[in-house]
């Protein structure tokens, strides 16, 4: 029998569970509402700063860090002037942009619409989203420069110019040293800047290193012929005239050598360094092929995928090469140069997508930036020389001023319009340490 001091108790206890039960139902209702209130806040913040920049804003536009040449974009071509080749990234004033009258649906009084060859509209054309002409800025500054010195052009040094090293706001590119370890695409594309400048590259002997100076600026360029990924020369290797293949040898004996002599800048190392490696590896891994199963083989066809081993032989290499950057460059703004494939580009060039993809996979575990050069002028064969080379003309205009733009980067030129991104590499290196998404 229950004793009734123990029935008020259970009484008791029963009233402040239901109590307890009252409380909390009332506390996630009252915490629901609340979270539910500060999310639509912050979705209302979020769309704030997205509507001002992009529906999708990421970290990199909201900071002010969007690389241009990275953006989806057109490459303005001027037919007249190669000089004023220019990438225009879609900005938001572009895809917000009044529509033409002759994109009315339906056609105005049932009009035949066909399109003209007309000039881009000047806020497009000069909008201040698109990247510096520097080229015109650096040629212009070099004319003034040499014509200031009474020295013939081949006995021009840097010294006879140190003193106007600040001159047409160039300071920032004074002394600045960039290599290039890439194949014949890069050397010329050196070539190619330098000849801009009247000056010509050097090059002791084919496939080995090049350098282009231009003493008014005292900037040069390097390049490390790198002939892809084998780990010595083989057999079937189809160029004579050729000792090194792997680049653990290279390195040593020619790379090393010219980087002391001439591959560093102000901070004690060069000031920006681009690689690359897709045609020697799609090459070498056709003739390997090629040399082991015959032409009838499927594996000798050129018109097909990388097989896996070739997959997994090129990333450990790759990355070995890539972490041979790092340690003997750490702190060098480096970049992988979005490859290039032929100006007839059919199945055999599905390699280079390939060996590209792969590259942008260690770039980003190296934490490089991708230049992407390479993806810009994809399928414009008409900018080729032959079958292999991007030609000089706009193709190289748009790489030089490409060249320029990240070394202004690299070197801190400070452009507050801008800011942060011409603040150093640092101050938006972390939101484009990413593979590209090509
Ligand atoms: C192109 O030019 C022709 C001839 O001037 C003109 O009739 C036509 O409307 C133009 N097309 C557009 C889209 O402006
Ligand atoms: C040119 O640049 C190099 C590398 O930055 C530097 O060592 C050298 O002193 C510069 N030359 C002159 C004349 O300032």
């Amino acid at each position: 029998m229950l004793s009734a001091p123990g029935c008020t108790t259970r009484f008791a206890i029963s009233i402040f569970i239901a109590c307890c039960a009252c409380l909390f139902i009332v506390i996630f209702i009252f915490s629901e509402s609340f979270s539910k209130a500060s999310w639509d806040y912050a979705q209302k913040a979020q769309d704030k700063i997205g509507s001002a920049i992009n529906k999708h804003a990421s970290p990199t536009e909201v900071y002010n860090c969007a690389d241009p040449y990275r953006r989806p974009g057109y490459l303005y071509i001027d037919p007249d002037d190669y000089k004023n080749t220019r990438w225009i990234p879609y900005t938001q004033e572009f895809l917000d942009g009044d529509v033409p009258s002759y994109a009315e649906y339906p056609a105005p009084g049932g009009m035949d619409v066909f399109f003209n060859r007309t000039e881009v509209e000047p806020a497009f054309l000069q909008s201040t989203s698109n990247p510096q002409q520097w080229m015109q800025l650096a040629l212009a500054e070099d004319k003034r420069r040499g014509n200031a010195v009474q020295v013939e052009m081949k006995k021009q040094k840097a010294a006879h110019f140190a003193e106007m090293k600040d001159d047409g706001g160039l300071g920032w590119l004074w002394g600045r040293r960039v290599i290039i370890l890439g194949d014949s695409v890069d050397r010329f594309m050196i070539q190619f800047l330098c000849e801009e400048f009247g000056r010509g590259m050097r090059q002791p002997k084919p496939h080995t290193t090049a350098t282009c100076a231009i003493p008014t600026l005292n900037l040069t360029l390097i390049h490390w012929h790198f002939p892809g990924s084998f780990t010595y020369k083989p057999e079937w290797w189809w160029m004579e005239d050729m000792e090194e293949v792997a680049f653990e040898e290279r390195w040593e004996s020619m790379w090393a050598p010219l980087l002391e002599t001439t591959g560093r800048g102000p901070t004690g190392q060069p000031d920006l360094l681009l690689w690359q490696n897709g045609l020697w590896d799609q090459r070498a891994l056709w003739e390997a092929a090629e040399a082991h199963f015959g032409e009838e083989d499927p594996m000798g066809e050129r018109k097909r995928q990388l097989v896996w081993q070739e997959i997994r032989f090129v990333a450990a290499r790759t990355k070995k090469m890539v972490r041979r950057l790092s340690e003997r460059f750490p702190d060098v703004p480096t970049m992988f140069r979005a490859m290039t494939v032929h100006r007839e580009s059919d199945a055999t060039d599905a390699s280079i997508y390939e060996l590209d993809r792969l590259s942008r996979a260690v770039a980003e575990q190296a934490d490089h930036e991708v230049f992407e050069w390479g993806r810009i002028i994809t399928s414009l064969s008409m900018l080729y020389k032959d079958q292999t080379h991007p030609g000089k003309g706009p193709g190289s205009w748009l790489w030089s001023n490409m060249i320029l733009e990240y070394l202004a980067r690299s070197a801190g030129y400070g452009d507050s319009a801008r800011s942060p991104y011409f603040d150093g590499w640092d101050a938006c290196h972390s939101y484009l340490a990413g593979w590209g998404g090509r």
